[in-house]
């Protein structure tokens, strides 16, 4: 069986597959496999190794006579032609659940880092500015008795409302269901999206991306949020309209931004974004400790000898695939 992997993974993640498979593994950890590499080496593969920087699509699955598993390094597989691969009776893994603590860290740090100046604060000093004590220095928001709305409770959702009680935080949510257990184990209250978007201090986007979440925060959102919202991304940067949030901050509709994602990745240094003030961007880093990543790796790796070996996947998104 050959094992396609997209991306230089640590030597005992590989060992793993080398075990009980023949592997190409492209060699490099930061650049993406080239498309056409992908291409020729997925004819003959029986399991793809993937990431979301590695486009899935169609022409993917068509090079890919044998293909039986595409794992994917990931919680989110919006990168991943789904239905195409259930189509052809191939099955996708992904790596849910051991990334959500981290993920919901890495959220409060862009929430706190936003709301208060931290790198502005940090570069404050680095450019020689600091004179002395200022009575309204860098003076940011309360992260603490805030109103935070979260888009999106799921997994992740959970565990940011979780931390979001010990800051004494009221938590509003919108979600496609409603999480009564939630409501009733943290206090969250499930709000209609406008009315969240209206009455929350700091907004968390956490959605999937899908159809119906592409550009789902648009200039019409951005004007009903308060002037002092703080706007939080660490889900996928097609949730939101990047240009309205761009004129939003500008135009100082709302206060700041913390992100994680944006709508084409990685984004340069001369992007907009980055020339604002009360600005955090982050480079897709949202579940990079080296304990999750290590995790994930290990889980993506499993998925793909368990449905070589006809098993079912750890976790599998499209589990009616009959192999
Ligand atoms: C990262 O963005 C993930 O989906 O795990």
């Amino acid at each position: 069986m050959k094992v396609v992997i997209t991306r230089k993974i640590p030597d005992r993640i590989k060992q793993l597959l080398d075990n009980e498979c023949t592997t190409y593994m492209w060699n490099e950890e930061l650049e993406p496999m080239p498309r056409d590499l992908l291409l020729q080496q997925i004819a003959d593969a029986d399991a793809l190794f993937t990431n979301v920087s590695d486009r899935i699509d169609k022409e993917v699955f068509q090079a890919a006579s044998k293909l039986k598993v595409v794992s994917t390094m990931a919680v989110g597989f919006d990168n991943i032609d789904i239905e195409e691969a259930t189509r052809r009776g191939i099955l996708v893994g992904h790596t849910p659940d051991v990334l959500s603590e981290a993920v919901a860290d890495l959220t409060f740090a862009l929430i706190l880092a936003t709301a208060r100046k931290i790198f502005e604060g940090m570069n404050y000093i680095k450019d020689g500015c600091w004179r002395g004590w200022g009575p309204m220095l860098l003076t940011g928001q309360n992260v603490y008795n805030a109103t935070l709305g979260i888009i999106g409770m799921g997994r992740i959702g959970k565990k940011v409302a979780r931390r979001a009680t010990g800051f004494d935080m009221k938590i509003l949510y919108h979600n496609r269901n409603r999480r009564k257990e939630l409501e009733q184990e943290l206090g969250a209250q499930y709000r209609p999206l406008d009315d969240l978007l209206r009455s929350s201090d700091i907004i968390v986007m956490l959605a999937p991306a899908t159809p119906e979440t592409y550009r789902m925060i648009g200039k019409r959102e951005f004007s009903i949020m308060k002037p002092n919202a703080i706007f939080i991304n660490t889900s996928r940067g097609s949730n939101v309209d990047e240009s309205a949030l761009i004129t939003a901050l500008k135009e100082r509709q709302i206060w700041g931004a913390g992100l994680d994602v944006f709508e084409k990745e990685p984004i340069s240094p001369e992007h907009p974004l980055l020339s604002l003030e009360n600005v955090v961007v982050l480079p897709h880093i949202g579940s990079a400790t080296l304990e999750t990543r290590i995790n994930m790796a290990m889980i993506t790796a499993q998925n793909i000898l368990h449905g070589l070996r006809g098993e079912p996947l750890l976790h599998c998104v499209n589990p009616r695939v009959v192999t």
